[in-house]
């Protein structure tokens, strides 16, 4: 199967590492933009060829993933002729489903998948829909799938990580703040990362959610306690949800 993909940046070299780990594909095609990128994703795996143009992509491929930046995509995609019967993954993030549907007609099926740099890994969690029997056994594999009925049960899923910047700005104040407290900045980061680390492992080995783990971590009158009344009391986890709430209308 040829699997191409179109605006080859951060995702798309991501999503390479990723197919190349499950041999896939026979052959993958890439857009010649970002021609560094592809030339240098060609040099490292052989499976992978930089097509001449986007349409080239377009029209040779069984499988196509849309990674441009949401500002060109749609001038882009509206200029391609993709081969009748095959499937084309989105993960343009602002482009809506049916929109994309509209802009690639009716003989090619259209998806919309939200992977994350942590596919080249085939790791991660990775939202899609719709769901039919052809788009469940070629992403599987490439992470931890949540298939997903329709765009209102897709988009809350890929709003949610546009938090992940955020979450590394909070390890990133807990680092600055320990190396301001004479803690080699090494010892720090890794403390951390163990923090971290340990803290999902409980979280996915035990079968309660979130807010019973707040309450077990929270004893009473203890630092923990104090630390999330402090924090509620700014209204921190109200802003997160506003926050989100500003994203998903985007999506
Ligand atoms: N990064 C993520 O974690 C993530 C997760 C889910 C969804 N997405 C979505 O995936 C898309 C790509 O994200 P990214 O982070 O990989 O962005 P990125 O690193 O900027 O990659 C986009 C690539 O598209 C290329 N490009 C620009 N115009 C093009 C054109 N007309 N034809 C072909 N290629 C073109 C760019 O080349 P130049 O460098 O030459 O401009 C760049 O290499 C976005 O729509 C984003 O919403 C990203």
């Amino acid at each position: 199967m040829k699997i191409g993909i179109i605006g080859v940046g951060k995702l798309a070299t991501a999503i390479v590492a990723g197919l190349t780990k499950t041999n896939k594909a026979t052959e993958i095609v890439l857009s010649p933009r970002n021609m560094e990128n592809s030339q240098l994703l060609s040099n490292k795996y052989e499976c992978v060829k930089v097509a001449k143009d986007n349409q080239a992509v377009a029209e040779e491929c069984d499988w196509i993933f849309l990674t441009l930046p949401p500002s060109v995509a749609v001038r882009e995609i509206e200029q391609l002729t993709f081969k009748s019967g095959s499937s084309v993954i989105s993960c343009v993030a602002t482009l809506s489903h049916s929109e994309c549907n509209q802009l690639i007609g009716n003989s090619v099926n259209v998806y919309k998948a939200f992977p994350l740099p942590t596919i080249a890994d085939c790791n991660g969690p990775l939202a899609y829909y719709p769901c039919d029997t052809k788009i469940k056994p070629f992403l599987d594999g490439l992470g931890d799938l949540f298939p997903c009925k329709d765009g209102k049960a897709f988009r809350p899923l890929a709003a949610a990580t546009s938090l992940i910047a955020s979450h590394y700005a909070v390890q990133n104040t807990l680092h600055d703040w320990l190396v301001e407290n004479d803690i080699e900045p090494a010892v720090a980061l890794n403390y951390l990362n163990e923090l971290m680390d340990s803290l999902t492992h409980q979280a996915k080995k035990s079968e309660v959610d979130f807010r019973e783990l707040i309450s077990s971590a929270s004893t009473s009158q203890g630092l923990n306690e104090q630390a999330i009344n402090m924090l509620s009391e700014r209204g921190v986890c109200q802003d997160i949800k506003k926050t989100l709430d500003t994203i998903l209308k985007q999506l």
